[in-house]
């Protein structure tokens, strides 16, 4: 085996440590509250099954099939008059921008998990504003939980694929499942258990709109970390052998699964407290810790156990983000990968601080443009242009440039030609079509109610 490969089982976690991440645990069941459950959730897993999985394939295709940087990848696999493709090195800003809102909001998890064992809310109210005080004056205490999450991420990456990646996703991802499967046993004997599992899986059509289509198209790239080349990344350092869609399709399924397990939990939790799901961001700051501290002492473990856990998936995921980036810079700009993995860090650490100071009463004001914050512009820019824009480059080029044979060899053997045709009509078509409508409508040009 290569020394700085990933083992098999080293890969499906490391890539199901970068899907499962704050997407799962915090924003899908906030949007899920919002989009008022049901007809929501089944949209969201045909959408992740049925385009989402397509480009996972896609990317797991391209990246073990050079086992290079992205760059490279798309140089070698294009043909020479397409050297175009190279300039797919765009989506390294991606997760640039993404790194920065995502450390700051690693850095709230931090806090909260300090707080669970100093001080929980004790109402909703009190909640609130412990929240927003937080967020807009204390920039002292983010400011420190940030640098460390960078220091952590960084020194990771540094120690590269087996020794810093692979062991991180070893210990974290496990340990993660465990602790989301105690949280479960508990949701399961609480009252609002049944109601959680009515909200999450009834169809429900009063909240849920054609815009709901687009917010689940959308999170379906974000959750599986599809559309800026961090996942084919990650398969570059694959063992040759490796059965592609299977090792794909158990991550897609580990994903999927624990954004329903981190549903029905916060769901249970929300409605024995008689609260409504539909709070938006606030679930997990704000409504959440009022709840934990209602419980008492039980309270205060299981707030412990949940923000742990929401940090394992986040520092997991923060990792892959930057993964890209790094391995560019040593296999094609000769950088050690400790200066590269510490020049890129620290490029995302300073431009996130404006990103962190942006959500501050001292300085919001100049770090407003138009409607939104920096932390607003760079969520919406990635997770609504930049990503679904990456994947519908990625899907053309799989479908429309690469050759036929290669896609036809990677994929056939392991699963016949039913699904080998059924996967490429979603690359060819599918996934192109749902992308450019979700950008149509992220742009205004179409309004969906
Ligand atoms: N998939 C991660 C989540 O659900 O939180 C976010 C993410 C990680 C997006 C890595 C993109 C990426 F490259």
């Amino acid at each position: 085996m290569h020394k700085n490969r990933f083992s098999r089982i080293g890969f499906i976690l490391a890539a199901a440590g970068s899907a499962v991440g704050l997407g799962n645990i915090w924003k899908f069941p906030y949007i899920t509250g919002d989009n008022g459950g049901g007809v929501f959730v089944l949209v969201y897993i045909a959408t992740v099954f049925l385009i989402g999985m397509s480009i996972f394939i896609g990317e797991v295709l391209l990246g073990s099939s050079t086992n290079k940087n992205a760059v490279t990848t798309f140089e070698t696999l294009a043909p020479k008059e397409k050297q175009y493709w190279k300039y797919t090195g765009f989506t390294f800003l991606t997760g640039l921008l993404i790194l920065t809102f995502y450390c700051v909001v690693i850095a709230w998890i931090f806090n909260y998990i300090v707080m669970s064992v100093t001080a929980l809310p004790t109402s909703f109210k009190e909640s609130e504003e412990i929240f927003m005080s937080f967020l807009k004056e204390d920039i002292y205490t983010q400011f420190i939980y940030y640098t460390l999450t960078f220091i952590m991420v960084a020194y990771t990456i540094s120690k590269g694929v087996k020794k810093g990646i692979e062991k991180l996703n070893n210990i974290l991802m496990p340990s993660l499942i465990g602790i989301l499967v105690i949280l479960l046993i508990y949701s399961i004997q609480l009252d609002g258990f049944m109601k959680a599992v009515d909200f999450m899986f009834m169809p429900n059509f009063d909240k849920f709109h054609s815009s709901s289509i687009i917010v689940a198209v959308g999170h379906a790239f974000f959750t599986l970390s599809i559309g800026m080349v961090t996942i084919l990344t990650y398969a570059a350092s694959l063992d040759k052998n490796t059965n592609i869609v299977k090792a794909s399709a158990i991550v897609v399924i580990m994903d999927t699964v624990i954004a329903i397990m981190a549903g029905l939990v916060i769901f249970s939790i929300t409605f024995t407290a008689g609260q409504e799901p539909s709070k938006g961001p606030g679930l997990a700051f704000i409504i959440l810790p009022a709840i934990f501290h209602e419980m008492g002492t039980i309270g205060i473990f299981l707030s412990l156990l949940f923000f742990i856990a929401l940090a394992f998936a986040a520092i997991t995921s923060a990792v892959s983000i930057i993964e890209p980036a790094v391995m560019y810079l040593v296999e094609r700009r000769n950088v050690s990968r400790q200066k590269a993995t510490y020049g890129v860090a620290l490029f995302a650490y300073i431009l996130g601080i404006f990103v962190l100071l942006s959500n501050t009463s001292a300085f919001s004001e100049s770090l407003t443009f138009g409607s939104k914050n920096l932390f607003d512009w760079f969520d919406f820019i990635s997770s609504a242009i930049l990503l679904p824009f990456g994947g519908i480059m990625i899907a053309i080029f799989i479908g429309y440039v690469l050759d036929k044979e290669i896609l036809r060899k990677a994929i056939v053997p392991y699963t016949g030609e039913v699904f080998y045709r059924i996967w490429l009509f979603s690359i060819k078509y599918l996934a192109p079509f749902a992308v450019f409508v979700l950008m149509l409508k992220e742009s205004g040009i179409i309004t969906l109610n």
